[in-house]
């Protein structure tokens, strides 16, 4: 990134939109970032958006799509507002942008008001959300790994049950799949071909990348009508000077968490159940939520029956355990899981829980350390 980054570099510090020398520098380093992402998820250079990050990627699309069918219903006359289908177990960043265009006058598929649940261990159930879709439902939104239990979802399976019903692509203008993948990064295989998904959005943050930028993945021939227009960029997708440092940077992170994910997978789920398997032994009543689904292996979302989860958590920090309740970004909210919530797991329950996050950079000795402290700390505040 240092090179986009650094005045003394001014070969490379143009804006990647000029025409001048500097300005083609920068553009050659986009498309150089660009041609990495798009071989890390086997579609073209053209099918990749560069943008702020995971929100603005769902957002994008999610907006994008639903405004595309609305103008096509409206070209055909085609009565009503088109419909949205979605999990209850998305991060806000959908469920966000999906009550955004409620408010536009879109309606949610199923019974109109509500998203499809979740079982007991995370999973949704690709042929309920199936069930919630008819002939009006312009787009549909699974991600591919929940952000608080790390249940792996089936993405692919539903793509088939709706090539199934609907028609295959790319004839198929309706319903459009979503995937927010942000949770896969460097866990799971992103190739785009294989989930059979129309837009995938992804964050550089989780997979060692640099805040602040993302992708979203646009497959050849959806057609959207962007909402964030201005200078044309990002193939008319996304108006906006390119953050090339961010790309270049989020490129190289891509191309190493891919490179690396087999063995990086096998080192940190080992991780994670040496630290699941401590805990149950240490807190004998501790509950691993979604322990029965493939699940990728950097989270372990844990409740602590009667303990208040914030608590714990405020409490652990002090003992130098970094941990979250929920999601990261609700923190502080103080409303248990919707991700809980939507897996029929109780208020009280849910208010106890607390996320574990193993990296890379996470060794066996942390971990011992980790189930250490809890067990003080657990004691002590239930003393
Ligand atoms: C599943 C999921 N989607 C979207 C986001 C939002 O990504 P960003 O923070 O890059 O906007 C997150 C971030 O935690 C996430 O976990």
């Amino acid at each position: 990134m240092r090179p986009f980054l650094e005045g003394e570099a001014a070969a490379n510090f143009g804006n990647a939109a000029s025409l001048h020398r500097q300005g083609q520098a920068a553009k050659a380093a986009l498309e150089r970032a660009r041609r990495t992402c798009a071989e890390v998820l086997g579609c073209s250079p053209e099918e990749i958006v560069f943008t702020s990050g995971g929100t603005e990627s769902n957002y994008l699309a999610l907006r994008a799509m639903a405004w595309a069918a609305r103008r096509r219903w409206d070209e055909a006359k085609t009565p009503g507002m088109p419909r949205l289908a979605a999990s209850r177990i998305e991060h806000a960043a959908v469920h966000e942008a999906l009550r955004g265009l409620q408010r536009e006058g879109f309606e949610l598929a199923g019974d109109g008001h509500s998203n499809v649940g979740a079982n007991a261990n995370g999973q949704v159930d690709p042929a309920e959300l199936l069930a919630a879709c008819d002939e009006r439902t312009a787009v549909v939104t699974l991600m591919l790994a929940n952000n608080e239990t790390g249940a792996v979802q089936l993405v692919a399976d539903l793509a088939r049950l709706l090539d199934k019903r609907f028609g295959t692509r790319p004839g198929r203008w309706w319903p459009r799949l979503h995937v927010d993948a942000v949770q896969a990064a460097g866990k799971l295989a992103l190739k785009v071909e294989a989930l059979g998904c129309d837009t995938l959005a992804l964050s550089a943050h989780k997979f060692e990348g640099p805040k602040g930028v993302g992708l979203l993945y646009v497959r050849r021939g959806v057609g959207l009508d962007a909402p964030m227009g201005g200078g044309g960029h990002e193939g008319g997708y996304r108006g906006g000077t390119p953050n090339v440092a961010g790309a270049a940077g989020m490129a190289e992170a891509l191309r190493l968490a891919e490179a690396e994910r087999v063995s990086a997978v096998a080192r940190v789920t080992k991780l994670r159940s040496l630290f699941e398997d401590s805990l149950r032994a240490r807190v004998g009543d501790a509950v691993v939520h979604g322990a029965k689904a493939e699940r990728i292996g950097n989270t372990s979302f844990v409740s602590f029956p009667g303990l208040d989860g914030p608590a714990l958590v405020l409490a652990l920090d002090a003992e130098g355990v970094s941990c979250s309740t929920g999601a990261a970004c609700s923190e502080g909210i103080g409303r248990p899981s919707h991700v809980l919530e939507a897996m029929g797991v109780s208020a009280e329950f849910g208010r106890a829980a607390v996320r574990f996050s193993f990296g890379r950079l996470t060794t066996e000795y942390e971990v011992y350390a980790a189930v250490e402290r809890v067990g003080k700390v657990v004691g002590r505040m239930r003393a």
